[in-house]
């Protein structure tokens, strides 16, 4: 099996090496091609997974390319998970927005359009790429933001992208543990779209044990979310949100937190992995040791703003261990590549399960995984709140969609414009101004 990962010079790369390391059996990866336009950044994080295959016999074998066309040729899975503009740019989507006086975050709201209005022009190409060279690949998208980038390359691939996101199992795994059950046999009837779903139950052995954690103070309390949304919040939704709901929730305390901050969080890592992959160039660095020092200090950072909001204090240990991201995309190439059947959580096309919304729209959901693909299951249905919330912003990606397929700059000032954390149309016309000014990537809206 060949597997190409695009930004393979990233820095979450080891973590999808270490999880193939662990992968012995028969029909496993035994080969990865690394693609990256920055050739330092490729040579940085393949001293990493050189020191990570120290000692294993069958580690895959790991090349290194800026030829995307090689890269992609004879692959069996791509993994895409690029960052058209770099960490300068998500800085820039974080700065203009809070300048705005709006939410400057990676995926939601403003900043998040913005980086879908750069990100998803990109991803056609590369989806029509793919289709061309490589048309029994299955795609894995990681590429943030996650669910409306996987919708855009499902217009060119169908259901061979499956869009990833570790927050639902993350979630899951908190809510089965608190309640004593094994994460691994819990079903999490989760659904929503990327960074916006909610958790209405969770089944083990055909029985919905969310009920007990609602009736339960303490337990509900003791747990990363119920601690950012207070036990009142989720027992009166009855369904625990995911954590990127506090940015809707709480949208004021977090925009006003996020502007006090010295540094946005693109402009914090940013620095962070300038730092680490300067380090890297020095001969005599420690790649692995350090990479991993990095890493725990970027876990240790994450929602470090939210969590201050709702003096929610530091994330608990099992939180800061990795496993979430990388098992999810291994338990997905396992089940496609060898018919080894499970469910995931995964950003797939709706294909009827919420029936707000069409069935080519992507949507992240509890889906069986097999050598077919991954296939949604039902799900209940969202309440009038939720539904109106994903539907809201499935308009707003709609918009992102149709601005990167035509260069309208109406349809990109609508996108901001239909954001529910986007308060005035004005703003929406200011804040497409200003992101063009900035990123030289949005030329392209240059159509009424
Ligand atoms: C979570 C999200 C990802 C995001 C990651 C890192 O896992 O689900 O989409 O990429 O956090 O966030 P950071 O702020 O560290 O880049
Ligand atoms: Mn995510």
């Amino acid at each position: 099996m060949k597997l190409t990962i695009l930004g393979g010079g990233g820095f979450r790369v080891p973590l999808v090496y270490g999880a193939l390391l662990g992968d012995h059996a028969e029909g496993r990866v035994s080969r990865v091609t690394l693609h990256d336009t920055d050739l330092d950044r490729l040579t940085a994080v393949a001293r990493v997974l050189d020191e990570q295959a120290g000692g294993v016999p069958d580690a895959p074998a790991v090349l290194a390319t800026t030829d995307l066309d090689e890269a992609l040729k004879g692959a069996d899975f791509v993994f895409s998970a690029i960052r058209v503009g770099g960490l300068a740019g998500r800085a820039a989507d974080e700065r203009v927005a809070l300048d705005a006086g709006v939410l400057g975050q990676e995926t939601v709201g403003a900043g998040g359009i913005a980086y879908g209005l750069r990100t998803v022009p990109v991803a056609v190409d590369l989806a029509r790429r793919i289709a061309r060279l490589a048309p029994d690949a299955w795609v894995i998208n990681f590429t943030n933001p996650a669910g409306m980038v996987t919708e855009a390359m499902s217009r060119h691939l169908g259901n061979r992208v499956v869009g990833i996101c570790d927050t639902p199992v993350g979630l899951g795994r908190r809510i089965a543990r608190v309640l004593g059950a094994d994460p691994d046999h819990a079903w999490i009837d989760y659904a929503g779209l990327n960074h916006l779903g909610w958790v209405q139950g969770l089944y083990v052995n055909g029985r919905n044990e969310l009920p007990r954690l609602l009736a339960d103070d303490a337990l509900l309390g003791s747990f990363e979310e119920g601690k950012l949304f207070g036990t009142d919040l989720i027992r009166s939704l009855g369904a625990v949100p995911n954590e990127y709901l506090h940015y809707y929730y709480f949208n004021r305390e977090a925009v006003r937190a996020y502007q006090r901050a010295e540094l946005t969080r693109g402009a914090f890592l940013r620095e962070q992995q300038q730092g680490f992959y300067a380090r890297m160039r020095e001969p005599g660095t420690p790649a692995l040791a350090t990479w991993d020092r990095t890493r725990a200090e970027r876990e240790a950072t994450y929602m470090s703003e939210n969590r201050e909001v709702a003096g929610a204090g530091d994330r608990a240990a099992s939180d800061l261990e990795s496993g979430g991201y990388e098992q999810v995309a291994l338990a997905l190439m396992r089940a496609v590549s060898r018919n080894e059947r499970t469910s995931l959580i995964l950003n797939v096309r709706n294909a009827g399960v919420l029936s707000a919304l069409d069935a080519d729209a992507v949507v992240e959901v509890p889906c069986l995984v097999d050598a077919n693909g991954a296939h949604p299951v039902a799900v209940s249905p969202l309440p009038y709140h939720a539904a109106g919330l994903v539907t809201s912003v499935k308009a707003v990606e709609r918009a992102v969609l149709e601005a990167a397929d035509s260069g309208s700059r109406s349809a990109a000032v609508r996108a901001f414009a239909l954001h529910p954390l986007v308060d005035s149309v004005n703003v929406a016309r200011e804040l497409v101004d200003a992101y063009t000014r900035v990123h030289p990537q949005l030329a392209y809206l240059d159509k009424p």
